[in-house]
Parts: structure tokens; C-alpha cells; sequence
């Protein structure tokens, strides 16, 4: 028989609204636009068509990332439960429903509970609660926050032998460097003594393989790109999509892709009172992507207050999955 208790359910989750600025897409846009190279930040990608074309990109033969990490995890999962070991608190930033999420989750030993953070309160709740369902004997804590601003994490009920976050998709890297590094200084804050962070990072490797990812042969990666001028056109703006092209490719020097849409023409963009002037060839920056060598990401990470204590990578060295731990004071 099925035993089907939707109040234990709801009684496991606990919803903490910080409620975090969201931010207006035009005014920030405006700002970006007004800059040398002209940029657009790459979190107004997610509207729920950019969501789905990530989605879609996650699938193609030439996007490794995502099945280059899940492999890792399938493979090393119960050493890094041994890792983090019984007990634990486990944070993870963003909705906490991913097969990574999961997988990680299954793994653990005895976890204490499990604490999801991130801006979109509707996408929260859903997962808090698909969570609690999946995992009848876990707290829940939902908090609806920014977390790339400081915040202080609510505790679960059961006692907690130390508080491990989890950070996969290679996410870090659409970071700039300085920004990952106050990233993770704020997550080895936020864990405190004894506590840890297990990051997926994408490794560096033959340029062509990386700018294959973000070139594909479908266009599935320049529709995602264009997207963002169709959010801003919702908005008010007239961008013409047709005299924008995606091109992503792998700046050396700064060891990152840059998704750009490169202006076709000379022409200019009205804004909301605004107007853009963009000359033929012009681009805009729309994400940075860092691969990093093991190395740069421990240094990077010492710089932050952790210490590299294992990593698991895949047979080619694509990808690696990182479990860091607050240094002692
Ligand atoms: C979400 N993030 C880790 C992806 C990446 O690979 O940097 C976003 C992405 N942009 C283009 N393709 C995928």
C-alpha cells in the first residue's frame, strides 16, 4: 500500500522569504549597453523560453558540461558522501531539483536536512516540495534569496554535524574571476568552520571542443543568446533580431568563452528613452564561461578560505567536481 501524507510533506518544508531585489532588466541593460564592449548580464537569459533552451542545449551531442558532469557524479557519488560524511547539512544554490541534485541527495549519509536557495520563489516552493515528497525523513528549508549577495543560512531542527554546499553545473564560471572569489569567500561564510562546498567546474582542454559547445551546428546556443534581445524587446526596446549574430568564441587570454552578439549593420537601438548606437561588427558581450586548470581553481579557492581536498574528474580531464573545506583558523 502507498502511504500518502501530504501534511508531513508540508509540515517537512519550511518556505524563508528574504525577499531579494529583483533586478529591472531595462535599466541594468541601458547601463551595459552604455559601456566599452557593451554588455548584457547573462541572468536575464532564464525566462521561461531561455530556461527551456538551456534545457535543449544540455542535450546536444557538442554541450560535454552537463553529461561530463553527471558521469563524474554517477561514478564518484558515495565518495563524496564519504566526504562530506553523516549528518550534515546540505545547502544547494538554485532549485535543488536537478538528476545532480539527486543523485547527491540519494548518496548522502543520514543528511540533517537539506537547504535550497534561490531567487524565484515559485520555482523554490515547487522543488522544495518535490524534494520533501522524495525524501520523507528530510527537512526541508526553502529560502528565497540572491545568492550572490551575503546571507545568513537558517538551521534544520535535527543537529547538524557540519553544513557542506553544493554548486554543480559549472555555474562558477560564469562568474569574472573576482566574483567567484568573493562567491566563494561568501560560501565559506555562510558554511562556517568545518564545513565544505562540493563546485563542478569546467576544465580547460582543446579550444576547439570548448568553442564546438558554444557554437553548435542546430543554433540552439544562438537562439538562447538572441533571446535576451527578445526579453528586452518585451520591455520596450526594438532590437531586430535579424542584424544580430551569435558567435562565442574562446578568449586565450582571459581563459573564457564570451558569448557575444555581433551586430550586422550600423545601426541604433531605442531603449526606453535611450538610444544605442552600434556600428557593423560591434558586439555585445552577453556571458562569460571560465574553464579553469586545477591549479588557477585551488589558488582561487585558497584565495576564498578553502582548501582543495579531492576532486573527481572524468577520464579525459574535461570536467572535475571539487570538494573544498573551510581551511582552519
Ligand atoms: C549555466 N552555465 C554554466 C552555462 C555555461 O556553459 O556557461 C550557460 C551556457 N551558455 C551557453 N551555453 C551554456
Amino acid at each position: 500500500m502507498i502511504a500518502f501524507d501530504p501534511l508531513s510533506t508540508r509540515e517537512r518544508v519550511r518556505i524563508v522569504d528574504l525577499h531579494p531585489a529583483v533586478g529591472d532588466l531595462q535599466s541594468e541593460a541601458s547601463e551595459g549597453l552604455r559601456r566599452s564592449p557593451k554588455v548584457l548580464p547573462c541572468k536575464y537569459f532564464y525566462d521561461a523560453l531561455g530556461a527551456r533552451l538551456f534545457e535543449a542545449i544540455t542535450e546536444l551531442p557538442e554541450y560535454y558540461p552537463t553529461r561530463t558532469e553527471l558521469g563524474i557524479m554517477t561514478r564518484a557519488v558515495h565518495e563524496m558522501a564519504e566526504c562530506i560524511g553523516p549528518h550534515a547539512t546540505l545547502v544547494e544554490f538554485g532549485s535543488g531539483v536537478g538528476l545532480k541534485t539527486q543523485k547527491l541527495l540519494d548518496a548522502a549519509i543520514d543528511p540533517s536536512g537539506c537547504v535550497l536557495i534561490d531567487i524565484s520563489r515559485a520555482a523554490l516552493e515547487a522543488s522544495a516540495y518535490q524534494l520533501a515528497d522524495r525524501y520523507d525523513d528530510m527537512e526541508v528549508i526553502a529560502v528565497c534569496a540572491d545568492y550572490t549577495q551575503p546571507l545568513r543560512l537558517p538551521r534544520p531542527h535535527r543537529p547538524s554535524a557540519r553544513t557542506v554546499a553544493y554548486f554543480p553545473g559549472s555555474t562558477i564560471g560564469n562568474f569574472t574571476h573576482d566574483e567567484a572569489v568573493s562567491f566563494l569567500g561568501r560560501v565559506a561564510d555562510l558554511v562556517g568552520q568545518g564545513g565544505g562546498l562540493l563546485v563542478g567546474i569546467d576544465r580547460k582542454k582543446d579550444i576547439g571542443i570548448i568553442e564546438e559547445a558554444y557554437n553548435d551546428a542546430l543554433g540552439v546556443t544562438a537562439a538562447f543568446n538572441l533571446n535576451i534581445l527578445s526579453r528586452l524587446n518585451q520591455t520596450g526596446a526594438n532590437f531586430d533580431l535579424s542584424k544580430f549574430r551569435h558567435h562565442a568564441p574562446f578568449v586565450e587570454a582571459e581563459g573564457r568563452i564570451e558569448m557575444r552578439l555581433i551586430s550586422e549593420v550600423d545601426q541604433s537601438v531605442q531603449i526606453g528613452n535611450a538610444w544605442i548606437a552600434l556600428s557593423a561588427d560591434e558586439y555585445i558581450v552577453t556571458e562569460h564561461s571560465h574553464k579553469y586548470d586545477l591549479q588557477q581553481f585551488e589558488e582561487m579557492a585558497r584565495a576564498a578560505g578553502f582548501r582543495l581536498t579531492r576532486q573527481w574528474s572524468d577520464e579525459r580531464d574535461w570536467f572535475s567536481v571539487c570538494f573544498l573545506e573551510v581551511e582552519d583558523a
